[in-house]
């Protein structure tokens, strides 16, 4: 069964056959009194969504009362093969957890957007699910904690961030740098000019489908049975959902892998949105262009396999991001992951747990030294986690660390980037204000993702 939009209509869940059930002006998201724990729901219980789960479950506001997932339960799975996942051991993880037996397992989504009792979704599914599910999330009146990267292309962004708008829902982008202190203490440095002045860096990406991610590669050539753990029926049209259907609805083995989905363009931006969702938003963050963008991406080079149809993305990569200002950010695969900012005063490299700064700065405490005078970059309130932010958000209704519009417009870059990589041109240019691409009819086609089997943006 293919459970478009359509059959779904006949399956007794009419009212939730598609993103047009809900009406912005009806949405009131639900803000629980501080004597009331969120109700927190988790679609899609693999690799991130533990990792996720286990950051709400550190939290005594959250209540995780439901985990969502088509897959009831596999194993050999994760990063290194070596977890189980699914609905039925997330379950078991929260009930642990709680000591209790009362998590709610549920396999399609749309039951958990219907439940009226929960307060707010974490959207941990691969990425070519997220915007359409987060847009019906906001329309059903939830908070959302979206995944990065938030969008599969430009169109998704520019919709969730006008639904988030209309809604005025709780939204948080997974892009959780922004709550790491090395990476705000590196922002707001480089910004105040504390490494003088500064208009170029460079910044390390993984590469993509070989090395570190390439043990998977010869599992992802086979066709198998689609597995009995896609239950009920139907499930791997679910997992599937708005992603153009491999042919003949088939099962290629290690295709839904984690390590193999995100290098497909059917369901993945490969490496450039992968990990673009997370540096390129420092960068627009350290350049304070959170509601704009570059002028062009530029020096485009990669060596995309034509005939590859499963990694189809480029394994190695490098191109420029040009700001309007001359600013001029070199990406590539071959640098060191991180960013490494050039100052007349010397270099700052910022990565995970690493600030590297200039001699005359390594005494440099933000609690003392900055000056109210310096460039001041968003803090979670207590210097909490970035799932702690957004509980304090869906609370406050007040802002979070990477709200949609943000998000939106960091990942605009990375698609960029794989749009010239797609078209085979070294660069092109783009209006920030506008949002199009200046003079390639082709790339602006490119900007339009194209939404399968019946699922729609509404
Ligand atoms: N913020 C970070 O640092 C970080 C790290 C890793 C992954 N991620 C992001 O998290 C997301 C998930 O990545 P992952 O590595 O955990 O992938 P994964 O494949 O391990 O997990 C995805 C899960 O979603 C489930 N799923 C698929 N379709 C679904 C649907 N319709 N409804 C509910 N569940 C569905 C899958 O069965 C699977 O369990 C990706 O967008 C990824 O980029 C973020």
């Amino acid at each position: 069964m293919n459970l478009t939009r359509k059959t779904f209509l006949g399956t007794g869940l009419l009212a939730l056959g598609g993103c047009r059930m809900f009406n912005i002006a009806t949405v009131n998201p639900r803000r629980p009194k501080p004597s009331e724990r969120v109700n927190l729901a988790v679609i899609g219980c693999g690799t991130q969504g533990f990792a996720n789960m286990n950051g709400f479950l550190q939290d005594k506001r959250v209540q995780i009362t439901t985990v969502c997932d088509p897959v009831l339960s596999a194993g050999k799975y994760s990063y290194r093969s070596e977890k189980t996942y699914g609905r039925a051991p997330a379950k078991m993880y929260v009930d642990a957890f709680y000591k209790n037996e009362d998590c709610r397992m549920v396999a399609d989504f749309r039951d958990v957007l219907a439940d009226p009792s929960v307060d707010a979704v974490l959207i941990a599914t691969p990425d070519h699910w997220h915007a359409i599910q987060s847009v019906m999330a906001m329309k059903a009146g939830k908070s959302v904690y979206c995944q990065k990267p938030m969008s599969l292309g430009v169109s998704e962004g520019q919709v969730m961030a006008r639904v988030a708008k209309e809604t005025g829902v709780t939204f948080q982008v997974g892009s959780q740098q922004r709550s790491s202190s090395e990476f705000r203490v590196a922002a707001e440095l480089v910004a105040s000019g504390y490494i003088g002045d500064c208009k170029a860096c460079e910044i390390g990406l993984p590469g993509g489908n070989q090395g570190m991610y390439g043990h998977q590669n010869s599992l992802c050539r086979e066709l198998w049975p689609v597995p009995d753990y896609f239950t009920p029926k139907g499930m791997w049209d679910m997992w599937q959902g708005p992603a153009r259907h491999w042919e003949g609805n088939a099962f290629i083995q290690g295709i839904h892998d984690p390590m193999c989905w995100r290098f497909n363009s059917r369901t993945g931006g490969g490496m450039i949105t992968d990990w673009g969702a997370h540096h390129l938003d420092i960068l627009q963050w350290t350049l304070g262009m959170d509601d704009s963008g570059p002028v062009a991406i530029e020096n485009m080079e990669h060596d995309r396999d034509p005939n590859d149809r499963i990694f189809d993305w480029a394994a190695n990569y490098s191109f420029d991001v040009v700001y309007a200002n001359g600013f001029r950010a070199h990406v590539s695969n071959k640098l060191p992951n991180g960013l490494k900012f050039h100052g007349k005063k010397g270099d700052l490299f910022v990565a995970r747990g690493k600030l590297e700064r200039p001699e005359s700065l390594r005494k440099w405490n933000e609690k003392k030294d900055l000056k109210e005078g310096d460039v001041h970059l968003y803090r979670p309130e207590g210097g909490v986690s970035h799932e702690m932010d957004f509980i304090n958000a869906v609370y406050s209704g007040g802002r979070t660390a990477c709200p949609c519009s943000v998000g939106h417009r960091s990942i605009t870059i990375a698609h960029l980037a794989n749009i010239c990589e797609r078209l085979g041109v070294s660069g092109l240019k783009w209006d920030p204000a506008r949002e199009q691409v200046v003079g390639n009819d082709a790339a602006n086609k490119m900007l339009q993702v194209d939404h399968h089997n019946g699922w729609t943006l509404g």
